[in-house]
C-alpha cells in the first residue's frame, strides 16, 4: 500500500475523482483536527516544501514565507498562544479579515451546515459555548501535530498575491497527503500575529495569513466530513457539443 492510499478517506464522496493518484490526492486530503504524536522529520516538511513552491504565481513573485516548527519551538508558541486566548481572547485581532462581515446566501446556509455538522461530529452542542471555546484552543495546540506552519505574505503586494499563497497552500497540504501525512489549515493564526512576529522574528512587511497543522492522523481512515455542492451548482458550461 503506497503512502498516498493509507490516505484516501472517503470513496464513496470520491468515486467521481479517483480515478488516478492526482485525483486520489486531491481528495484524500481533508482538516485533520486530530494527529497521532509521531513525528515528521525535517527533511520530509522540507520534501513538501520544495514541492510545493512549484505553485504558480502572476508574474512568478512567490509572494509566501513559511516558518515550520518543531519539537520545543512548536511548544513554546503553542503554550504562548493558548495563554493569549484563554487570557486576553479579545485583544487580538487578524491584519485581514478573513470572513464577510455578512454571508448572503448560499454561503449562509453552508456556514450553519458546517456548524452544524462540525459540533455534532465532536458531540458538542452548539449552545455549549464553553466546549466550544475548549475545542477552538486545541487550534493553538497545532490539535497535537509534531509540525505546525506559520505562512505569511508581504503586506506591500496586492489581493492578486494571495491568490498565489493560496495556491501554495494547498500544493502544500496535497504534498503532505502524498506523504502519508494530512493537515489542517488554520486562519485562526492570524489573530495572534502579535504573538507569533518576535518569537519567530517576522518582519514587519510579512503578515501572518494562516497556520498550518501537519503530520499522521489519529485515525487514517477518517471520512470526509465535509459535503461539498455540487457541479451545477458553481459550474457553467458554454460551447461544448454534448
Ligand atoms: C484558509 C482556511 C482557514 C481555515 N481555518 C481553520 C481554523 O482556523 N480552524 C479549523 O479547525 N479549521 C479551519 N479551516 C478548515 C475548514 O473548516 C475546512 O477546510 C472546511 O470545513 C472543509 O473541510 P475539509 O478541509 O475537511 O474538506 C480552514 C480552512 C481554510 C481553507
Amino acid at each position: 500500500m503506497s503512502a498516498c492510499e493509507e490516505v484516501v478517506i472517503d470513496q464513496a464522496a470520491a468515486s467521481d475523482v479517483a480515478r488516478n493518484p492526482i485525483d486520489e490526492v486531491i481528495a484524500g486530503r481533508l482538516s485533520c483536527r486530530e494527529f497521532s504524536g509521531s513525528p515528521v522529520s525535517r527533511s520530509t516538511v522540507e520534501q513538501i516544501l520544495r514541492v510545493a513552491r512549484f505553485a504558480p504565481s502572476g508574474a512568478n513573485v512567490q509572494p509566501w514565507h513559511v516558518y515550520v516548527l518543531a519539537g520545543a519551538a512548536r511548544a513554546e508558541v503553542s503554550a504562548a498562544l493558548l495563554h493569549a486566548y484563554e487570557t486576553e481572547p479579545s485583544a487580538h485581532v487578524s491584519e485581514y479579515q478573513y470572513y464577510a462581515s455578512e454571508f448572503p446566501e448560499p454561503y449562509l446556509g453552508r456556514r450553519r451546515e458546517f456548524g452544524r455538522l462540525f459540533y455534532d461530529s465532536l458531540g458538542i452542542a452548539q449552545s455549549d459555548t464553553a466546549a466550544r471555546g475548549r475545542q477552538t484552543a486545541k487550534n493553538f495546540a497545532f490539535f497535537g501535530a509534531p509540525v505546525g506552519l506559520i505562512v505569511t505574505i508581504d503586506r506591500r503586494l496586492a489581493m492578486g498575491s494571495w491568490l498565489d499563497l493560496g495556491m501554495f497552500i494547498q500544493n502544500v497540504m496535497l504534498a503532505a497527503v502524498g506523504r502519508g501525512l494530512q493537515s489542517c489549515p488554520q486562519e485562526t493564526f492570524a489573530k495572534y500575529h502579535r504573538i507569533l512576529r518576535p518569537r519567530l522574528s517576522i518582519p514587519a512587511e510579512q503578515m501572518v495569513a494562516c497556520g498550518i497543522s501537519m503530520g499522521h492522523p489519529k485515525v487514517p481512515a477518517r471520512r470526509r466530513l465535509m459535503p461539498r455542492a455540487d457541479l451545477e451548482a458553481f459550474a457553467s458550461f458554454s460551447g461544448f457539443e454534448n
